[in-house]
């Protein structure tokens, strides 16, 4: 089986074919979700930092896949075998192209980023964390990239240590650079977190981490919808990212490792695909990428995903990039004017993710009010606990923008909020 090799140059393949103008109008209409009303008024989903909504490009590639191509990949030498592997094997390119990794032997499928963090953890993290080893990540993590970390120290007898970060949060970059130290194995950190939306400066902490030749993980579940994503510019050693995030399909995630070090990590799962040779005595095990992925995989997934990386990139990362940028900061600028609102995270590097508290107004029923003005958010500790802790706050309510959002829909949530508060007083 042979994945193919990369484009000899990348460049045409990652300038963004950018329309003239970014159409949101004849965006909000390829999301046939968003026609309908709820409570009777039309709906406004703020909750993509949660899941995204789906264009029906990805629905008809995986609806045409399952009509058409249905058939197990890498096994069949029958002719949906053969068209369900080529599709299959495609979306990993596109995936790669999307990345910008150097060869398609770096992009594995997983469920999620939460199971590309998890292989990582297993295979990588267990092969060097001798006891006395250290793990580094940071205060601002979801729990995906805290408890696979706490598993695997707990049983190497390796020691977890957290960056902290300012009441604004972000990231205090002198105590990361003190928490390098000769002891530190990895460095696992979000691109964006999820409950603040703090952009953090990942290029100067790869930079940092490998001048004392500690590899890094970033988790780039809420940065790979909204910004344009550069593995080898960035030089991370490895990035995941999930589908249903970027509006793809639920149950497949990407991730990516440096070649290299893939190709030193033991297997993470046994089973079908990811063998070479098996005898009850010995298994040898496949190439990079399928070593790990084992069993019969969520091929109609990948090529959801495939179908969703095409519709970004047909509309052009760029583009999405300065619509969404002028978006948010309308939503700031809206949600500062709400009385009583208190915006956490940082004023300068927030992207995609608002999270706030309205009053003494328990989040939760703000979400509820919210809801029945047909506006979805989400409310809760967005599964990152320890953020909530160091805010002082048990919860927060959390508008998560996407391509398809609108100004106007941002006045919709900004005067929901105001009745909000009129009405808990
Ligand atoms: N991590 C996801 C969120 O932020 C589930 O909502």
């Amino acid at each position: 089986m042979k994945v193919r090799s990369p484009a000899a140059t990348e460049s045409a393949a990652r300038k963004d074919a950018a329309p003239a103008r970014f159409d949101v109008a004849a965006v909000r209409k390829d999301f046939p979700i968003l026609a309908q009303r709820v409570y009777g008024k039309p709906l406004i989903y703020l909750d993509n930092a949660a899941t995204s909504q789906k264009p029906q490009a990805v629905i008809d590639a995986i609806a045409n896949y399952y009509s058409e191509s249905n058939a197990n990949v890498h096994r069949a030498v029958h002719a949906l075998g053969a068209r369900a592997t080529e599709a299959y094997e495609e979306a990993r390119e596109k995936v790669r192209r999307f990345l910008n990794a150097g060869d398609a032997r770096e992009i594995i499928f997983v469920r999620s980023a939460t199971e590309g963090i998890n292989l990582v953890a297993r295979s990588f993290g267990a092969q060097g964390l001798a006891r006395g080893g250290e793990i580094l990540i940071t205060a601002m993590e979801h729990h995906s990239n805290i408890v696979p970390w706490q598993l695997l120290c707990e049983e190497r007898g390796a020691r977890l240590r957290v960056v902290p970060m300012n009441d604004d949060g972000e990231l205090l970059l002198d105590e990361y650079e003190k928490l390098l130290t000769p002891r530190t194995r990895l460095v696992a950190a979000s691109h964006l977190s999820n409950a603040l939306g703090t952009l953090n400066p990942v290029a100067r902490m790869i930079e940092l981490a490998h001048a004392r030749g500690v590899p890094v993980l970033l988790d780039g579940a809420q940065a790979a919808p909204h910004l344009p994503i550069d593995v080898r510019g960035l030089d991370c050693d490895f990035y995941v990212f999930s589908g249903h995030k970027l509006y793809g399909p639920t149950g497949i995630g990407v991730l990516y490792g440096k070649a290299a070090l893939l190709e030193a990590m033991p297997p993470y799962q046994g089973g079908g695909d990811m063998i070479r040779v098996v005898t009850f005595e010995k298994t040898t095990f496949n190439d990079l990428p399928w070593k790990f992925e084992a069993g019969t995989p969520h091929i109609s997934g990948a090529i959801g995903l495939g179908a969703a990386v095409d519709y970004l990139e047909r509309i052009g990362r760029t583009a999405i990039e300065d619509y969404e940028s002028g978006l948010f900061r309308y939503a700031e600028e809206a949600l500062a004017r709400v009385p009583d609102l208190v915006l956490f995270g940082s004023k300068t590097q927030r992207r995609g993710v608002l999270s706030f508290n309205l009053g003494r107004i328990h989040p939760h029923d703000v979400g509820t009010v919210l809801d029945r003005a047909g506006i979805a958010i989400r409310a809760g500790h967005h599964c990152a606990q320890p953020v909530m802790d160091r805010l002082g706050v048990t919860a927060t309510a959390r508008a998560s923008i996407a391509l398809f959002n609108t100004r106007e829909e941002i006045d919709r949530l900004a005067e929901a909020l105001v009745e909000a508060r009129r009405v808990f007083g």
